[in-house]
């Protein structure tokens, strides 16, 4: 038998306040690869993940390593960083505090647990910020904390939703370095929404392009093509073009920059 894939999605369509809002998607993710999963505002995208998390109701068939995603007991085996992550910043909680909450049941032994906050601030560059105020980080810092929370518990999987809402431009790249490095060393598998298609070139092994419907899945080079792109975005897809390529002069665009600048035949 094939090894179980991570995630196996099969006929998955989710009506939610009597509005068909997915239909028939199917696809699956290999242990260890990294999904990005693109789509305009209101394709779906955030549904897709929370009928995963068993946050919505569905239809069709959820397998997260080879068992049905409702019955995995999915903490513990599943980390989730919500598109909205909203609190009061005035409220005097430390991060290792908010980590601490995330470990919950796991990891009685007090040591262990603080070995293990140590360990995951570690990993995402946070390790001298245990005992800062989360109220007093910057964006980019809240975002690596967020990270590590969903880290926490060890999953195999990981999904992002938006994660950069919000975070500059610099701060986008070493996102996206950080968590290759993790999947990489942790063997995770990824699965990320994002709002820009220009990282997709550069950090995807799968891409899901979705529109209600499955538009395209597959390999970045097989579906960012132009046909699939207007299908999922309409037509004026152009506008989509990563604003380095029409704004830095020539010299100045970076390997990066002329990475993403190539997609769509710029
Ligand atoms: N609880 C709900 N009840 C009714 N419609 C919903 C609900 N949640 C989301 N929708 C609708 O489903 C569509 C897809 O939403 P969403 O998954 O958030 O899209 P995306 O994340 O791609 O922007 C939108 O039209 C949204 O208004
Ligand atoms: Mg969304």
């Amino acid at each position: 038998m094939d090894a179980p894939k991570a995630l196996d999605i099969n006929d998955l369509s989710v009506t939610l306040g009597g509005k068909r809002i997915l239909q028939n998607i199917t696809f699956s993710v290999d242990v260890g690869d990294f999904l990005i999963i693109i789509g305009p505002n209101g394709s779906g995208k955030t549904t897709l993940i929370k009928a995963v998390l068993g946050l919505v109701p569905s239809s069709g068939k959820i397998s997260i390593f080879g068992k049905p995603a409702n019955r995995v007991g999915l903490k513990g085996m599943v980390g989730y960083v919500p598109q909205k992550f909203e609190f009061d910043r005035t409220f005097p909680i430390t991060v290792s505090e908010v980590l601490d909450i995330a470990l919950g049941k796991e990891l009685r032994e007090p040591l262990k647990r603080k070995q293990r906050i140590g360990s995951v601030l570690g990993q995402v560059g946070m390790a001298d910020y245990a005992h800062k105020k989360i109220g007093t980080l910057s964006g980019g810092q809240i975002q690596r904390v967020l990270i590590a929370r969903a880290i926490a518990n060890q999953p195999k999987i990981v999904f992002f939703d938006e994660p950069l809402a919000g975070v500059d431009i610099k701060g986008e790249k070493s996102f996206y370095e950080l968590i290759r490095n993790l999947k990489e060393a942790q063997k995770l598998t990824v699965a990320l929404i994002s709002h820009d298609v220009t990282v997709v070139n550069l950090y995807a092994d799968k891409v899901a392009a979705l529109n209600r419907i499955m538009v395209a899945f597959g390999s970045p080079k097989d579906v960012l093509i132009t046909q699939n792109m207007e299908k999922a975005y309409g037509q004026g897809f152009g506008i989509f073009k990563h604003k380095e390529c029409l704004e830095k002069p020539q010299e100045e665009l970076t390997q990066q920059d002329i990475e993403r600048c190539k997609l769509f035949g710029e």
